[in-house]
């Protein structure tokens, strides 16, 4: 990803292995994962609905090496920070960085894999706050690598729900699958559809001829941000939950039509039908967009994603000022799709461009943002790559 982040990847690796010989005393074995991109399919996911994630190419690494006592010891490059803790569940460690790493161990001894000390030196290049699932890829690093260095056999799906219940359980976010299970079925070149309730997937070759994938950057982060996410999940439950009165099968709020919503308006308090209006559409142009990228419409599946944006601004209310504003501005310059991506209240847009309008819209994009708000955003081209890996 031509990110201005991005660091390469031998890079890193050295400097790993260097911090782990300075402390450990020997070196460690190599573990990566990846953050994600989202062309369509926002929201979905704990929904029981569609998502279309792909891995990209930036991540975490870590360097692991099994200690012989009880004790973690961890050290995080990028917040030159040392912790050490156990494995009980009372040894929950403060750092915020350290309780991701201490929820998959916690999660992995749930499900009955083991887990002993290990002496660990991560590092990352996942912008911070953008939306690109910095958390995934380190949940996902430390489910694939526990899994490999114990030989505990736990199926892939398995490791992506470890990432998963970390969030629920040890960091207060009640997040759907969409980002541990990106990061790790991650594929080069490939999108991936996933159906989250049945959990089948399918990978789809994504290479645009002619167009690029481009996210810009805000660099706002608001606060609250979790919270507002447990929120909205919570409308769509109480959704379902009238709906489900009357139509029994309906699971998930994905299984229900529209016209089924519409039946309950007057039960439900109207923010909560405005959130579940926007799923319900959601759910259908993820499989709209499959359809469409099989034809090599890109126009389709521009169109829909500047659908999917005015739903996530208006009605699920989850984008800003500075997000609309980029949205606008890619509409007035004919940008083929644009719209916020990943869980919203900040970070990125994701935008289709067509290789002919790219320089200007970056162009664009740099001086009116900075002039609007005091402050550039950040550009990223797109590589779609592998997710968890061992090195
Ligand atoms: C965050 C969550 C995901 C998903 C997206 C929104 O990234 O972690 O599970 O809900 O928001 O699509």
């Amino acid at each position: 990803m031509n990110m201005e982040t991005k660091t390469n990847d031998m890079e890193m690796k050295t400097r790993i292995q260097e911090k782990f010989q300075t402390l450990f005393g020997s070196e460690g074995e190599i573990f990566a994962s990846a953050g994600r991109i989202n062309l369509i399919g926002e929201h979905t996911d704990y929904n029981g609905g569609y998502v279309f994630p792909g891995a990209i190419d930036c991540g975490i690494m870590a360097a692991i090496k099994v200690n012989g006592t009880a004790k973690v010891k961890a050290y995080s490059l990028d917040y030159d920070e040392y912790v050490e803790f156990g494995l009980e569940e009372e040894d929950v460690p403060q750092q915020p960085w350290a309780r991701y790493i201490f929820g998959v161990c916690r999660e992995t001894i749930k499900r009955g894999g083991k887990v002993a000390g290990f002496d660990t030196v991560f590092a990352g290049d996942v912008p911070l706050g953008a939306g690109l699932s910095s958390s995934a890829a380190l949940e996902s690093t430390f489910a694939y690598a526990l899994n490999y260095i114990f030989s505990n056999g736990i199926d892939m799906f398995d490791l992506a729900k470890i990432g998963q219940a970390t969030e629920h359980n040890y960091c207060g976010v009640k997040c759907g699958i969409m980002d541990q299970f990106a990061s790790i079925f991650g594929r080069k070149g490939s999108l991936i559809r996933l159906n989250c309730k049945t959990l089948e997937y399918k990978y789809f070759p994504f290479d645009p001829k002619g167009y690029k994938l481009v996210l810009v950057d805000s660099c706002v982060k608001h606060e609250l941000a979790s919270s507002a996410y447990n929120k909205r999940r919570a409308s769509c439950e109480n959704a379902a939950a009238a709906i489900r009165k009357n139509h029994p099968e309906v699971e998930f709020l994905s299984d229900a039509k529209r016209v089924w919503l519409d039946e309950v308006r007057a039960e439900i308090p109207e923010e909560d039908f405005l959130r579940a209006e926007y799923v319900i559409g959601e759910v259908q142009r993820v499989l709209d967009v499959c359809d469409a990228l099989e034809r090599g419409d890109y126009e389709t599946v521009g169109e829909m994603m500047y659908q999917t944006h005015f739903g996530l601004s208006r009605l699920y209310e989850v984008s800003c000022e500075e997000l609309d504003f980029l949205n606008k501005l890619a509409r007035k310059m004919d940008v083929t799709g644009s719209r916020v991506m990943g869980g919203g209240f900040g970070g990125c847009t994701i935008n289709l461009v067509k290789d002919e309008l790219y320089d200007a819209f970056i162009a664009a994009a740099k001086t009116q943002f900075e002039e609007k708000f005091g402050h550039a955003p950040k550009i990223y081209d797109v590589v779609i790559s592998d997710g968890a890996r061992r090195l």
